[in-house]
């Protein structure tokens, strides 16, 4: 605390992120990293990088970015936006978009940095709690809003909805905009981006995409919106009234590469998904209760053993899950989708613990 601090600075709760622990020898399934490498075309693009270059400023519109995005996607680059990982697009989303007369609304059970957001730029939110089944219900979300935000899959739960809800919820609410935040969306979710398509493009819907997870970049820090030119207009506004350069040299190369091989991300989220399917069913056979899961986590309790006991005595054999100390949520645990060895090491660990 000083007395040179902000009166916002000091009514912030920052969000916390996963733990990035230096210990060797950890099974890591805290943050629902990839446990397979970024595309070796990608490694390949940032290594053949001239340095000598990074004595100048990057492209400030990442267009070549913009245009392996949008030509993957079937878009027009100008529905493109790119940034420093998504938490900063969802930064720039929040007070370029977000920011309205009526309060955002979004769950109560979701990605923690949204209320984070909400508090440093003078956003009112209204939350709308998931059902008993931790599943988001769009029939919640009529009542007056300046904008609705939630992933698909839901973190942390893992759990989501078809496109075609997300549709009518969309055209539906067309007076402020539906931000669907599709980080975990290559493991098995329908994604709401050929609502974006075209002639038909729904104008008051955006989807925000990581770098991290399925392509496995979560130290490069790329991420991006599309949606209509206009809300991406509103989006670069922002940005450049923000940082004018959010993503370096090295990063934009080795984005590009990485999206133009959608077969290194296909590989490697069947894999993902093939472990999960087996890491649930030994779950099961534990007496785990888990939630279905089109994400590379899965969300997990034991009705018989706390979450934090179960938490600390992973962590004491060297196995790092999360564990959220909030209301609905203590008791479980959100474990991200690692190796079929890590995923043995785990259920090993848990069989003890248990036993
Ligand atoms: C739902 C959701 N959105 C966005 C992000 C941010 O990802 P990044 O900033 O690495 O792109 C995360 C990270 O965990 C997430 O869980």
């Amino acid at each position: 605390m000083s007395r040179f601090w902000s009166p916002v600075v000091q009514t912030l709760t920052p969000y916390v992120p996963g733990e990035q622990p230096q210990m060797q020898r950890l099974v890591k399934l805290n943050t629902n990293e990839s446990p397979y490498g970024p595309s070796p075309k990608a490694l390949a693009a940032i290594e053949g990088q001239n340095t000598a270059d990074l004595r100048l400023y990057p492209d400030p519109e990442g267009a070549a970015l913009k245009q392996a995005i949008a030509k993957l996607h079937g878009l027009d680059a100008n529905q493109v936006f790119v940034g420093n990982g998504s938490d900063e697009v969802l930064a720039h989303v929040f007070a370029g978009l977000l920011k309205q007369n009526k309060p955002v609304h979004f769950p109560d059970i979701t990605y923690s940095f949204y209320p984070v957001y909400c508090k440093l730029f003078g956003i009112n939110a209204q939350i709308v709690p998931l059902n008993e089944n931790f599943e988001i219900k769009t029939a919640d979300y009529q009542t007056p809003n300046g904008g609705i935000i939630f992933p698909n899959p839901n973190a942390p739960t893992g759990r989501s909805i078809p496109r075609s809800e997300i549709e009518a919820l969309v055209l539906r609410n067309k007076d402020s905009v539906v931000v669907i935040d599709e980080a975990y969306v290559d493991y098995g979710t329908e994604s709401c981006i050929p609502l974006l398509r075209g002639a038909n493009c729904q104008e008051n819907l955006l989807v925000v995409h990581t770098l991290s997870k399925s392509r496995a970049l979560a130290g490069l820090r790329v991420g991006f919106a599309v949606g209509h030119p206009a809300l991406i207009e509103g989006l670069e506004r922002v940005k450049n009234s923000f940082n004018s350069y959010p993503l370096g040299r090295l990063a934009q190369a080795g984005a590009v590469a990485a999206i133009e091989d959608q077969a290194h991300l296909e590989a490697t989220s069947a894999k993902v998904i093939q472990t999960r399917t087996k890491l649930i069913e030994q779950l099961d056979a534990l007496g785990f209760a888990t939630l279905p899961s089109t994400a590379n986590f899965i969300f997990s309790r034991h009705p018989k053993h706390a979450g934090a006991k179960l938490y600390q005595a992973l962590r004491d054999r060297g196995i790092i899950v999360r564990h959220f100390k909030s209301p609905r949520i203590e008791e479980f645990l959100r474990i991200t989708i690692g190796t079929d060895e890590q995923s043995n090491e785990l259920v090993a660990a848990l069989k003890e613990i248990l036993s």
